[in-house]
Formats: structure tokens, C-alpha cells, sequence
């Protein structure tokens, strides 16, 4: 059996979609029927008022800085443990990131730490629900609140998880989705920033189209960015909309599954779901403990022998060798995003996974850690 670290959902509702985009003529991202349609249904969705499509979750993240007014000189604070994306949106604005570590358990940046690293400079904080579960937001709200902060959530990885029953997304300034293959929902490459406020939706909407004039279209508003997502995309993005809730609770059934065969085992550290989240499980990420902390690699090894594909856990931002090269961080800043760094990894966790492929994978796992005498 082969069984891959995820698989998009797709059927003929995509299929009729980009036909009908592309019957209509309707292929760029300067106009077509599905990127406002998108837009609205996945803000509502969402439980914004406002939704900005955007080329990627990358330049969503960059187009929510922009418009939020970070730039040269000021400081965000941003979860250590992440795609390097939500670290590169902030650099591209000349902006200083500073890493966050991460709280045991959820893996998420530790409000605790916060107020620490705050200096005069410091303009706002990068949450990132990581894997799928949401940040604890109230104390990252609070901390913002006092300090006049803005906040920004890559929810990259967490479209339709939800923070004491509000959705991820909602609850910063701004929330920037991706619709990237692998993610929750996709449109192959994709993203969307979400907001409640009109005047950033105003902004990002002129930004993301190369800030074109009103009354002169070359006159030109601003330093704009062709970040624009396409219609044909859109077209996928309005019938994966149709599926998303499927997704999630498919991805809730996988890690259910995985938990209880996995249940007490002293190599497994697993994923949490704390009392104030609705964890999504973008992917069932786990911890090797024990016996096993040092033999990751070893172990993902003997899994892909028997057809299973895994992935390594992110490395930290101050793990990073182009940074820590540049003197902007140090290996040991963040200590307890490093030990998940080492140990962690995840498993097949795609939607279409069938019981069968998760009970293999569980069986694959049990057996190579059994093989080592765990
Ligand atoms: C946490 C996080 N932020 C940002 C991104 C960047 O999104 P994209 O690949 O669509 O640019 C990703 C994933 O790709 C991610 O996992």
C-alpha cells in the first residue's frame, strides 16, 4: 500500500466550474463571476465582513502588512514554530520578526512570552494556528489591547477552526488564509485575507491589482503588487466551499482514529485539542518521545519502506541558517519550539483517506516502533 501525506478532495463540481470560467472568457483576476463570489462565501464563512483573494497565503500575509503600515524599523512578533512564509511576509517590508517559542501541547506561540520582547518599536503580533489548532487568543488579544498592537492570524493551516466557538480568522485585525494544495481547502495555489475592517479591504483590494488609478487607471495610487487571484482559481475555490465542512470533519474522523490506536503509547506524543478550540487537524502532527526523541529520521524511514509518507515538523525560525547567519537570531532562543523542531513530524492525514490507509499507517507506526523494542 502507498498512502501520501495528503490528497486534495476534487470532483466534477471543480471540473464545471473552470469550464464554465473558461466558457465565459473569464480567466485572469481582473474580473469573472467566482472571485466575488469566493470572496463572499468564504468571509462569511469565516465570520468576517470582508474577504481579499490573493495570489497565495504568502502574499495574503505580505498584503495584510502592508495595509496594516508595517514597515522599515518596526518590530512583529511572530510564532517561532511556522512555515518560514509567515517570517518572509514580514522581512519583505524591511520590518524586524521577532520569534516567539512556542507553549508545550499545542505546539502555538505562548502568549506568556509576549510582553517581554515588546519595545517601542514593536507595531503588531503574527499568530499562527498551527497544524490546525487555534491559538489562545484572549491573552494575545489582551497583550495587543494594552500595548496598541496590531494583529495578524495566519490561519494557513486552520480555515474553519474556531477559538471559543469564534472562527480563526475573525478575531485579529486580519486573517490570512491559504488555499494551497495540500491545505483544507484549495485552489491548487491560492489565498485570501480576511477582515472587518472596510477601510484594510479597501486598501489590500487596490494593492493586490497593482493599485491602479480611479479615474485614470495608470495613474497609479500606490506601489501595488500583482497578487491577484485568477477566476479559473475562484471557480475551484466556490465548489471546495461546497466540501469544506466534509474536509474538517474527515480530518477530525483520521485524527480520532490515529488518537485511539495510538492511545498511552510512551514513543507518541500526541496532538491536543484544548477546551476553548475546535482543532481542525490540517495534518496529525505527533511528537517521538522516550526512547524515540532522537530517531526520527530513522523512524520515517522505515514508514516510507512500507509505503507510508511522513513529514518533518517546520524548523524554527531561529533554527534557520540564513538568519542566524545574519546575526538576526541565535540557535537557542526558542528552546521548546527546538525540541518539537527534532521530534515531531506528521502523518498521512489527507481527506480521502479510507479507514483501511489509517489503520495501516497506525499498524506501519506500532510495528516500526515495536521492531525498535519501544
Ligand atoms: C503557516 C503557513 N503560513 C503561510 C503559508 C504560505 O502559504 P502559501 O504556500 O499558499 O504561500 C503556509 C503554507 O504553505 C503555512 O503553512
Amino acid at each position: 500500500m502507498k498512502v501520501p501525506v495528503s490528497q486534495p478532495l476534487l470532483d466534477d463540481a471543480e471540473a464545471k466550474n473552470v469550464n464554465e470560467a473558461l466558457a465565459e472568457g473569464a480567466i485572469s483576476g481582473f474580473f469573472g463571476r467566482f472571485i466575488t463570489r469566493f470572496e463572499e462565501e468564504f468571509a462569511a464563512y469565516s465570520e468576517c465582513r470582508y474577504g481579499v483573494g490573493a495570489s497565495n497565503g504568502t502574499t495574503a500575509l505580505h498584503l495584510g502588512l502592508v495595509a496594516l503600515g508595517i514597515g522599515p524599523g518596526d518590530e512583529v512578533l511572530v510564532s517561532t514554530l511556522t512555515n518560514m512564509a509567515s517570517f518572509f511576509s514580514v522581512i519583505y517590508q524591511g520590518a524586524k520578526a521577532v520569534p516567539i517559542d512556542c507553549e508545550p501541547g499545542t505546539w502555538n506561540m505562548n502568549p506568556a512570552l509576549l510582553e517581554a520582547k515588546i519595545t517601542p518599536r514593536t507595531k503588531a503580533i503574527m499568530v499562527v494556528h498551527l497544524f490546525g489548532h487555534p491559538v489562545d487568543m484572549d491573552p494575545v488579544m489582551a497583550v495587543a489591547k494594552k500595548h496598541g498592537l496590531a494583529v495578524i492570524e495566519d490561519c494557513a493551516e486552520a480555515h474553519g477552526a474556531t477559538y471559543q466557538g469564534r472562527k480563526v480568522g475573525s478575531i485579529g485585525d486580519v486573517g490570512c488564509f491559504s488555499f494551497y494544495a495540500n491545505k483544507i481547502i484549495t485552489t491548487g495555489e491560492g489565498g485570501m485575507v480576511t477582515t472587518n475592517r472596510k477601510e484594510l479591504a479597501d486598501k489590500m483590494r487596490g494593492l493586490r491589482s497593482l493599485a491602479f488609478g480611479d479615474s485614470n487607471k495608470f495613474m497609479h495610487k500606490d506601489i501595488g503588487y500583482n497578487y491577484r487571484l485568477t477566476n479559473v482559481q475562484a471557480a475551484i475555490g466556490c465548489a471546495q466551499m461546497g466540501k469544506i465542512e466534509r474536509v474538517i470533519e474527515a480530518k477530525r474522523r483520521i485524527a480520532k482514529r490515529y488518537a485511539e490506536r495510538f492511545a498511552g503509547h510512551p514513543a507518541i506524543e500526541l496532538p491536543v485539542e484544548r477546551s476553548y478550540a475546535r482543532n481542525v487537524y490540517w495534518m496529525f502532527h505527533i511528537g517521538l518521545r522516550g526512547a524515540f526523541a532522537d530517531r526520527r529520521t530513522w523512524v520515517m524511514k522505515r514508514l516510507a519502506e512500507r509505503g507510508v509518507e511522513s513529514r518533518e515538523c517546520f524548523i524554527p525560525y531561529n533554527m534557520q541558517e540564513i538568519f542566524i547567519a545574519r546575526g538576526w537570531t541565535a540557535p537557542n532562543e526558542c528552546t521548546v519550539a527546538n525540541d518539537i523542531g527534532l521530534r515531531g513530524f506528521y502523518l498521512p492525514s489527507g481527506a480521502t483517506l479510507s479507514d483501511a490507509e489509517i489503520d495501516y499507517v497506525g499498524t506501519s507506526l506500532l510495528d516500526v516502533l515495536g521492531s525498535a523494542g519501544a
